[in-house]
């Protein structure tokens, strides 16, 4: 009797301290709207037993509802949803919003930009800059050709033939060009099942990490590691990591190759040297690592590789995806893009100055990015009180901003929002419109470092497969759901049929 008592007191004055400690976080929370509190839990019965589909539907409903901004509690924690643009632009630009809130750690990955916390982001993210620059992104350009050029080759088995999911050849494309162009190695050397293993293991692995972000029963670490779902996530992570050691290990030894075959009467003198070469990713990250004011241990160099390749692998893989979908769903449009193409490139490979001139290609992608976003939303722990608009948001709370919504909201982009029209990204409709109502890449300082090579890598991609075949489906843009992930996925495979346009043999 005493212990419960002793307990019970315990309980009381430790609650009363823990409201009194957050007294300003309350009183800020007080003055954004936001209905559907309980007390100790907030609003966490709202994602109990929804899977990844039913979810999405459920919260746009709820988001095109309920007020904006909107306050909710995940129990202890103040959820403040920021939908609008010029709120958007105030968070996303603000020097105190770089930091993001603790289920970033579920990806298992804080040592690299993506989950790093902000004073070691912000010191990488500075050094790794350059490793996008023009020179860079120039530098790229023939070997993406080259890849490009060369998948829409292997493509042509299933020229002629019926629907196949083309996601799956994506996934493996994506990996082997960014892991030649950012990460230094040629992973076409490996099998196909290797590869496309590789891909399926890491989209699993993320998605199961995402889906602990919505269970807040699963957030305590001790309780996590108890379940079945921890065990599948480290069986799951040995082998996502097991291809970043291939690749430190094939860096190690091609350096060591290097370096026995530099005698030093063969090098030129020194006047005649090259200029010093534009850095790629690795080998900038090489080059920061040996730094020990960088801090980059052994660890944190194998989780800034996993992080390229997690960012930029299923990501490109999936709005391409989705573009060959839409052009199949469109034809009269894939029509103007082909028609494009044969004006700016007829032919052979397409140059770095070539792509600007890719406008209604553009319009294109930016359309399917907008209504199929890759990231439906994201999320920021200010470090600071942070004003948004006439709103004042608290250090403590976690910003969540939802891409989806914005990206299909009727006060933004009129009552035919739900339509797939690239005009909207018209020149003239873009200047009307809020810089931050389309934001696929983010913005601010912490927004994606891939995002000029994303349009890169895609347009040209898009450009040798537009060039060679003509593209059909049977999916309808209706039939789409998207389901709530860190990459959002749809209800469908990506099921496309070719026809070749020249004879490609
Ligand atoms: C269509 C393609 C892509 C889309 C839509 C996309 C989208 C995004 C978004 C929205 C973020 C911000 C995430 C957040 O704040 O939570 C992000 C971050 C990031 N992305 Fe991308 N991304 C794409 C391609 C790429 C590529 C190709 C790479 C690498 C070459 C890449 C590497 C990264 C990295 C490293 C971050 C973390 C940046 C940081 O925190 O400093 N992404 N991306």
């Amino acid at each position: 009797m005493i212990v419960v008592v002793f307990i019970s007191v315990f309980a009381i004055v430790y609650y009363i301290n823990f409201r009194r400690s957050r007294k300003r976080l309350y009183e800020l929370a007080d003055r954004i709207p936001g209905p559907f509190d309980y007390p100790l839990i907030g609003s966490i019965l709202l994602t109990l037993g929804k899977d990844p589909l039913e979810l999405v539907s459920y919260l746009m409903q709820l988001m095109h509802r309920l007020p904006s901004p909107m306050r909710a509690w995940l129990g202890p924690f103040l959820l403040v949803v920021v939908d609008r643009p010029e709120m958007v632009q105030d968070i996303l630009s603000s020097p105190d919003c770089v930091q993001k809130p603790f289920m970033y750690d579920f990806f298992r990955i804080s040592k690299g930009l993506f989950g790093a916390p902000a004073d070691t982001w912000k010191r990488h993210r500075k050094l790794l800059n350059t490793s996008f620059s023009p020179a860079v992104l120039k530098s790229v350009v023939p070997k993406l050709n080259a890849k490009a050029e060369q998948f829409a080759h292997e493509l042509n088995e299933y020229a002629g033939g019926d629907c196949f999911d083309v996601h799956v050849l994506l996934a493996r494309y994506t990996l082997v060009t960014i892991s030649s162009t950012t990460l230094g190695t040629d992973l076409s050397v490996e099998k196909r099942a290797v590869l496309e293993e590789y891909s399926s293991n890491a989209i699993r692995l993320f998605t199961a990490c995402f889906e602990r972000i919505y269970k807040a029963w699963l957030h305590p670490e001790f309780i996590y590691r108890l379940t079945p779902a921890y065990k599948e996530e480290q069986h799951r992570m040995q082998l996502f990591k097991q291809m970043s050691r291939k690749i430190i290990n094939m860096r190690h030894a091609a350096a060591a190759e290097n370096k026995a075959k530099d005698d030093p009467q063969d090098s030129e003198p020194e006047d005649k040297q090259e200029l010093p070469k534009a850095k790629i990713f690795i080998e900038r990250l090489e080059e920061i690592s040996r730094d020990p004011n960088n801090n980059i241990d052994e660890d944190g160099f194998q989780q800034h590789i996993d992080t390229m390749m997690f960012g930029g692998n299923d990501t490109s893989a999936q709005a391409l995806s989705n573009t060959l979908l839409t052009l199949g769903m469109y034809p009269d449009w894939q029509e103007r893009v082909y028609q494009e193409i044969m004006e700016v490139v007829p032919t052979g490979h397409i140059s770095y100055e070539d792509l600007t001139k890719l406008t209604c290609m553009e319009m294109f992608l930016k359309e399917t990015l907008r209504l199929l976003p890759i990231t439906g939303l994201i999320a920021r722990a200010p470090v600071k009180e942070v004003q948004a608009r006439e709103f004042t948001i608290p250090s403590g709370a976690i910003v969540l901003i939802p891409f989806l919504k914005i990206h299909r909201d009727k006060t933004i982009w009129g009552p035919d929002a739900e339509v797939f029209n690239p005009e909207n990204f018209l020149p003239e409709r873009c200047a009307e419109r809020h810089p931050y109502a389309f934001i696929p890449f983010s913005q601010g300082p912490r927004n994606c470092i891939g995002m000029k090579y994303g349009w890169i890598s895609m347009k040209i991609l898009l450009c040798h497969v537009v060039r060679m075949y003509r593209i059909a489906t049977d999916i309808r843009l209706p039939d789409i759901q998207l389901s709530l992930s860190l990459v959002m996925k749809l209800n469908k495979k990506h099921l496309i049929r070719l026809e070749p346009r020249i004879d490609v043999r």
